[in-house]
Protein backbone atom coordinates (compact mmCIF):
# COMPACT_ATOMS: atom_id res chain seq x y z
CA UNK A 1 0.00 0.00 0.00
CA UNK A 2 1.46 3.36 -1.03
CA UNK A 3 1.78 5.79 1.90
CA UNK A 4 0.22 3.84 4.29
CA UNK A 5 0.50 6.35 7.12
CA UNK A 6 -1.37 9.05 5.08
CA UNK A 7 -4.12 6.70 4.50
CA UNK A 8 -4.43 6.18 8.07
CA UNK A 9 -4.41 9.69 8.76
CA UNK A 10 -6.81 10.80 6.47
CA UNK A 11 -9.66 7.75 7.44
CA UNK A 12 -9.29 8.70 10.88
CA UNK A 13 -9.50 12.67 10.65
CA UNK A 14 -12.52 12.23 8.69
CA UNK A 15 -13.78 9.71 11.42
CA UNK A 16 -13.18 12.29 14.15
CA UNK A 17 -15.22 15.12 12.17
CA UNK A 18 -18.15 12.74 10.57
CA UNK A 19 -17.94 9.64 11.97
CA UNK A 20 -21.44 8.58 14.38
CA UNK A 21 -21.59 10.07 17.57
CA UNK A 22 -23.05 6.78 18.90
CA UNK A 23 -23.20 6.14 22.58
CA UNK A 24 -21.22 2.91 23.26
CA UNK A 25 -18.53 5.34 21.80
CA UNK A 26 -18.51 6.83 24.45
CA UNK A 27 -17.08 4.27 27.22
CA UNK A 28 -13.99 1.91 27.02
CA UNK A 29 -16.14 -0.66 29.75
CA UNK A 30 -15.44 -4.49 27.88
CA UNK A 31 -19.01 -5.16 29.38
CA UNK A 32 -20.69 -2.16 27.65
CA UNK A 33 -18.97 -2.37 24.58
CA UNK A 34 -19.88 -6.46 24.30
CA UNK A 35 -23.62 -5.47 24.84
CA UNK A 36 -23.61 -3.47 21.96
CA UNK A 37 -22.16 -5.73 19.89
CA UNK A 38 -24.40 -8.47 20.64
CA UNK A 39 -27.22 -5.87 20.35
CA UNK A 40 -25.88 -4.66 16.55
CA UNK A 41 -25.29 -8.14 15.62
CA UNK A 42 -28.44 -8.61 14.17
CA UNK A 43 -30.33 -4.82 14.44
CA UNK A 44 -29.63 -1.83 13.08
CA UNK A 45 -28.02 1.35 14.75
CA UNK A 46 -31.07 3.26 14.71
CA UNK A 47 -32.82 0.19 16.36
CA UNK A 48 -30.01 -0.05 18.79
CA UNK A 49 -29.54 3.33 20.04
CA UNK A 50 -32.09 3.84 22.27
CA UNK A 51 -31.96 0.07 24.06
CA UNK A 52 -28.77 0.09 24.97
CA UNK A 53 -28.59 2.74 27.61
CA UNK A 54 -31.69 1.05 28.62
CA UNK A 55 -30.43 -2.00 29.15
CA UNK A 56 -27.06 -1.18 30.70
CA UNK A 57 -29.27 0.87 33.31
CA UNK A 58 -31.19 -2.46 33.88
CA UNK A 59 -27.76 -4.08 34.66
CA UNK A 60 -24.88 -1.78 34.91
CA UNK A 61 -22.35 -4.66 35.39
CA UNK A 62 -21.74 -8.04 33.81
CA UNK A 63 -22.28 -9.44 37.86
CA UNK A 64 -25.63 -7.83 38.02
CA UNK A 65 -26.40 -9.62 34.64
CA UNK A 66 -25.02 -12.80 35.72
CA UNK A 67 -27.35 -12.86 38.45
CA UNK A 68 -30.55 -11.50 36.69
CA UNK A 69 -33.56 -14.34 35.60
CA UNK A 70 -33.59 -15.46 32.53
CA UNK A 71 -36.79 -13.98 32.02
CA UNK A 72 -35.90 -10.70 33.11
CA UNK A 73 -33.06 -10.73 30.52
CA UNK A 74 -35.44 -11.31 28.07
CA UNK A 75 -37.80 -8.75 28.95
CA UNK A 76 -34.90 -6.14 28.37
CA UNK A 77 -34.19 -7.36 25.46
CA UNK A 78 -37.80 -6.91 23.80
CA UNK A 79 -37.42 -5.55 20.71
CA UNK A 80 -34.86 -6.36 19.76
CA UNK A 81 -35.28 -9.45 18.11
CA UNK A 82 -33.44 -12.95 17.63
CA UNK A 83 -33.46 -13.45 21.54
CA UNK A 84 -31.31 -15.77 20.97
CA UNK A 85 -28.57 -13.21 21.50
CA UNK A 86 -29.64 -12.21 24.83
CA UNK A 87 -30.15 -15.77 26.22
CA UNK A 88 -26.40 -16.30 24.85
CA UNK A 89 -24.95 -12.86 26.61
CA UNK A 90 -26.68 -14.03 29.81
CA UNK A 91 -25.17 -17.21 29.91
CA UNK A 92 -21.54 -16.21 28.66
CA UNK A 93 -22.31 -13.37 31.70
CA UNK A 94 -21.95 -16.25 34.20
CA UNK A 95 -19.25 -17.56 32.65
CA UNK A 96 -17.08 -14.22 32.53
CA UNK A 97 -17.82 -14.16 36.26
CA UNK A 98 -17.36 -17.28 37.20
CA UNK A 99 -14.28 -17.67 35.00
CA UNK A 100 -12.63 -14.78 33.90
CA UNK A 101 -13.08 -12.88 37.14
CA UNK A 102 -15.91 -10.63 36.15
CA UNK A 103 -13.71 -9.55 32.59
CA UNK A 104 -14.04 -9.81 29.33
CA UNK A 105 -11.43 -12.28 28.34
CA UNK A 106 -9.12 -10.96 25.87
CA UNK A 107 -7.21 -14.60 25.62
CA UNK A 108 -7.04 -16.00 22.06
CA UNK A 109 -8.60 -19.50 22.78
CA UNK A 110 -11.28 -18.18 25.11
CA UNK A 111 -14.57 -19.01 23.20
CA UNK A 112 -17.91 -17.13 24.95
CA UNK A 113 -21.42 -18.01 23.31
CA UNK A 114 -22.44 -15.73 20.64
CA UNK A 115 -19.40 -14.44 20.28
CA UNK A 116 -17.64 -14.88 17.03
CA UNK A 117 -14.67 -13.59 15.31
CA UNK A 118 -16.71 -10.52 14.40
CA UNK A 119 -17.59 -9.37 17.98
CA UNK A 120 -14.93 -10.39 19.24
CA UNK A 121 -12.47 -8.60 17.34
CA UNK A 122 -14.92 -5.67 17.73
CA UNK A 123 -14.70 -6.04 21.64
CA UNK A 124 -10.96 -6.38 21.91
CA UNK A 125 -10.05 -3.62 19.94
CA UNK A 126 -12.81 -0.93 20.87
CA UNK A 127 -12.50 -2.03 24.87
CA UNK A 128 -9.05 -3.28 25.08
CA UNK A 129 -6.97 -1.61 21.89
CA UNK A 130 -5.91 -5.28 20.95
CA UNK A 131 -5.02 -4.78 17.28
CA UNK A 132 -7.41 -7.13 15.48
CA UNK A 133 -9.07 -6.20 12.75
CA UNK A 134 -13.36 -6.35 12.17
CA UNK A 135 -14.69 -7.32 8.33
CA UNK A 136 -18.39 -7.31 8.12
CA UNK A 137 -20.01 -6.95 4.23
CA UNK A 138 -19.66 -3.15 4.88
CA UNK A 139 -15.18 -3.18 5.20
CA UNK A 140 -15.40 -5.69 2.41
CA UNK A 141 -16.89 -3.60 -0.02
CA UNK A 142 -14.54 -0.73 1.15
CA UNK A 143 -11.76 -2.58 0.86
CA UNK A 144 -12.41 -4.43 -2.41
CA UNK A 145 -13.37 -1.07 -3.86
CA UNK A 146 -9.90 0.47 -2.48
CA UNK A 147 -7.87 -2.55 -3.87
CA UNK A 148 -10.45 -2.87 -7.21
CA UNK A 149 -10.54 -6.17 -6.61
CA UNK A 150 -13.36 -7.92 -7.81
CA UNK A 151 -16.13 -10.39 -6.52
CA UNK A 152 -15.49 -13.97 -6.59
CA UNK A 153 -11.73 -13.71 -7.24
CA UNK A 154 -9.30 -16.24 -5.67
CA UNK A 155 -8.64 -15.87 -2.67
CA UNK A 156 -10.86 -13.11 -2.17
CA UNK A 157 -11.68 -13.44 1.54
CA UNK A 158 -8.03 -14.20 2.31
CA UNK A 159 -6.60 -10.98 1.02
CA UNK A 160 -9.56 -9.07 2.74
CA UNK A 161 -8.41 -10.30 5.87
CA UNK A 162 -4.77 -10.10 5.32
CA UNK A 163 -4.97 -6.21 4.30
CA UNK A 164 -7.40 -5.51 6.80
CA UNK A 165 -4.72 -6.24 9.18
CA UNK A 166 -2.17 -5.05 7.62
CA UNK A 167 -4.12 -1.47 7.43
CA UNK A 168 -4.89 -1.34 11.48
CA UNK A 169 -3.02 1.90 12.97
CA UNK A 170 -0.87 0.87 16.51
CA UNK A 171 -2.92 1.85 19.22
CA UNK A 172 -5.98 2.91 17.24
CA UNK A 173 -7.57 -0.02 16.42
CA UNK A 174 -10.88 0.55 18.00
CA UNK A 175 -11.10 3.99 16.19
CA UNK A 176 -10.23 2.22 12.62
CA UNK A 177 -12.51 -0.31 13.10
CA UNK A 178 -15.25 1.72 13.93
CA UNK A 179 -14.00 4.44 11.35
CA UNK A 180 -14.09 1.77 8.35
CA UNK A 181 -17.47 0.97 9.55
CA UNK A 182 -18.81 4.35 9.45
CA UNK A 183 -16.80 5.12 5.77
CA UNK A 184 -18.95 1.98 4.91
CA UNK A 185 -22.55 3.15 5.90
CA UNK A 186 -21.68 6.72 5.07
CA UNK A 187 -19.81 6.86 2.06
CA UNK A 188 -18.74 4.01 0.66
CA UNK A 189 -22.25 2.75 0.04
CA UNK A 190 -23.17 -0.54 -2.12
CA UNK A 191 -24.51 1.51 -5.18
CA UNK A 192 -23.95 5.63 -5.24
CA UNK A 193 -21.03 5.90 -3.01
CA UNK A 194 -20.09 9.26 -2.25
CA UNK A 195 -16.52 9.49 -3.69
CA UNK A 196 -16.71 13.27 -3.43
CA UNK A 197 -17.03 13.02 -0.08
CA UNK A 198 -14.46 10.16 0.33
CA UNK A 199 -10.68 10.49 2.66
CA UNK A 200 -9.37 8.10 0.32
CA UNK A 201 -9.55 9.67 -3.34
CA UNK A 202 -6.14 9.14 -3.73
CA UNK A 203 -6.11 5.35 -2.83
CA UNK A 204 -9.27 4.24 -3.88
CA UNK A 205 -8.56 1.78 -7.23
CA UNK A 206 -11.94 1.16 -8.16
CA UNK A 207 -12.67 4.53 -8.14
CA UNK A 208 -9.69 5.34 -10.41
CA UNK A 209 -10.23 2.68 -12.61
CA UNK A 210 -14.38 3.58 -13.16
CA UNK A 211 -15.38 0.45 -11.30
CA UNK A 212 -16.86 1.66 -7.88
CA UNK A 213 -21.03 0.40 -9.71
CA UNK A 214 -19.16 -2.52 -10.52
CA UNK A 215 -17.18 -3.47 -7.29
CA UNK A 216 -18.71 -5.28 -5.67
CA UNK A 217 -21.68 -5.62 -7.70
CA UNK A 218 -25.14 -7.74 -6.52
CA UNK A 219 -24.55 -10.52 -4.27
CA UNK A 220 -24.00 -14.00 -6.19
CA UNK A 221 -27.47 -15.04 -7.29
CA UNK A 222 -27.55 -18.73 -6.17
CA UNK A 223 -27.41 -21.31 -9.36
CA UNK A 224 -31.12 -21.57 -10.66
CA UNK A 225 -32.61 -25.00 -11.30
CA UNK A 226 -33.29 -25.57 -14.76
CA UNK A 227 -37.01 -26.49 -15.12
CA UNK A 228 -38.65 -28.18 -18.58
CA UNK A 229 -42.46 -27.34 -18.80
CA UNK A 230 -44.43 -28.88 -22.09
CA UNK A 231 -47.76 -26.83 -22.40
CA UNK A 232 -50.35 -26.93 -25.68
CA UNK A 233 -52.34 -24.23 -26.69
CA UNK A 234 -55.40 -25.52 -27.46
CA UNK A 235 -58.44 -22.71 -29.22
CA UNK A 236 -62.06 -23.15 -29.72
CA UNK A 237 -64.29 -20.42 -30.53
CA UNK A 238 -62.37 -17.72 -29.73
CA UNK A 239 -61.56 -19.51 -26.05
CA UNK A 240 -58.51 -21.09 -24.85
CA UNK A 241 -58.07 -23.89 -22.49
CA UNK A 242 -56.36 -23.27 -19.59
CA UNK A 243 -55.41 -25.95 -16.36
CA UNK A 244 -55.31 -25.28 -13.03
CA UNK A 245 -51.55 -26.45 -11.68
CA UNK A 246 -50.81 -29.08 -9.28
CA UNK A 247 -48.06 -29.03 -7.00
CA UNK A 248 -44.48 -27.30 -7.95
CA UNK A 249 -43.86 -24.48 -9.93
CA UNK A 250 -46.64 -22.25 -9.73
CA UNK A 251 -48.86 -24.57 -7.97
CA UNK A 252 -52.36 -23.28 -7.46
CA UNK A 253 -52.48 -20.76 -10.54
CA UNK A 254 -53.86 -21.24 -13.94
CA UNK A 255 -51.68 -21.93 -16.55
CA UNK A 256 -51.70 -23.61 -20.26
CA UNK A 257 -52.27 -27.15 -19.65
CA UNK A 258 -49.47 -29.79 -19.91
CA UNK A 259 -49.33 -32.47 -22.17
CA UNK A 260 -48.14 -33.71 -24.92
CA UNK A 261 -49.28 -31.38 -28.23
CA UNK A 262 -47.77 -31.27 -32.23
CA UNK A 263 -45.95 -28.82 -33.65
CA UNK A 264 -43.87 -25.98 -31.81
CA UNK A 265 -45.14 -22.79 -31.66
CA UNK A 266 -42.63 -21.19 -29.54
CA UNK A 267 -39.85 -21.50 -26.64
CA UNK A 268 -39.40 -19.48 -24.27
CA UNK A 269 -37.23 -19.11 -20.94
CA UNK A 270 -38.03 -17.31 -18.01
CA UNK A 271 -36.89 -17.25 -14.40
CA UNK A 272 -39.46 -17.66 -11.52
CA UNK A 273 -37.39 -17.04 -8.20
CA UNK A 274 -34.34 -19.72 -8.06
CA UNK A 275 -36.07 -21.96 -11.26
CA UNK A 276 -34.82 -21.46 -14.71
CA UNK A 277 -37.71 -22.31 -16.60
CA UNK A 278 -37.82 -23.28 -20.29
CA UNK A 279 -41.41 -23.50 -21.71
CA UNK A 280 -42.19 -25.43 -25.08
CA UNK A 281 -45.46 -24.82 -26.34
CA UNK A 282 -46.88 -26.64 -29.08
CA UNK A 283 -49.79 -26.21 -30.94
CA UNK A 284 -52.79 -28.73 -29.10
CA UNK A 285 -53.20 -31.54 -31.69
CA UNK A 286 -56.60 -33.32 -29.58
CA UNK A 287 -58.18 -32.04 -26.42
CA UNK A 288 -56.09 -32.56 -23.72
CA UNK A 289 -57.95 -35.28 -21.60
CA UNK A 290 -59.90 -34.54 -18.54
CA UNK A 291 -58.62 -36.90 -16.09
CA UNK A 292 -58.40 -35.12 -12.66
CA UNK A 293 -56.98 -32.20 -14.31
CA UNK A 294 -59.05 -29.03 -13.27
CA UNK A 295 -59.89 -27.53 -17.26
CA UNK A 296 -61.61 -24.37 -18.29
CA UNK A 297 -62.14 -22.65 -21.64
CA UNK A 298 -61.97 -18.70 -21.29
CA UNK A 299 -62.47 -16.15 -23.57
CA UNK A 300 -59.19 -14.84 -25.00
CA UNK A 301 -59.36 -10.86 -24.09
CA UNK A 302 -59.56 -12.71 -20.26
CA UNK A 303 -56.82 -14.69 -20.48
CA UNK A 304 -54.34 -12.09 -19.03
CA UNK A 305 -56.87 -12.26 -15.75
CA UNK A 306 -55.91 -16.39 -15.82
CA UNK A 307 -52.53 -16.68 -16.97
CA UNK A 308 -50.79 -14.34 -14.64
CA UNK A 309 -47.62 -15.29 -14.38
CA UNK A 310 -45.15 -13.09 -16.95
CA UNK A 311 -44.30 -16.62 -18.16
CA UNK A 312 -47.33 -17.11 -19.67
CA UNK A 313 -47.07 -13.32 -21.32
CA UNK A 314 -43.97 -14.33 -23.19
CA UNK A 315 -45.31 -17.18 -24.39
CA UNK A 316 -48.44 -15.88 -25.77
CA UNK A 317 -46.56 -13.03 -27.69
CA UNK A 318 -45.61 -15.42 -30.60
N1 LIG B 1 -22.01 -2.47 13.95
C1 LIG B 1 -21.36 -3.36 14.69
N2 LIG B 1 -20.55 -2.75 15.58
C2 LIG B 1 -20.72 -1.43 15.43
C3 LIG B 1 -20.18 -0.28 16.06
N3 LIG B 1 -19.31 -0.39 17.05
N4 LIG B 1 -20.57 0.92 15.60
C4 LIG B 1 -21.45 1.00 14.59
N5 LIG B 1 -21.99 -0.02 13.97
C5 LIG B 1 -21.63 -1.25 14.37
Amino acid sequence: MKDLPALRTSLLRWYRKEGRDLPWRRTRDPYAVWVSEMMLQQTTVAAVTPRWGEFLKRFPTVQALAKARQDAVLAAWSGLGYYRRARALHEASRLIVADHAGLFPKAPGARLPGVGDYTRAAVLSIAYGIPMAVVDTNVTRVLQRLMAWKSGSPGLARKIKDLSQELLPEGRSGDWNQALMDLGAMVCLPSGPGCGVCPWPRWCLAKARGLTSRIPGLPERSKPKAVGLDCVLCERNGRVLIEKRGPGLLAGHWGLPEGGGGEVLTRVRHRITTHAVTLVLRKAEALPRRLGRTLRWVKKKDLARFLVSSLWRKALRF
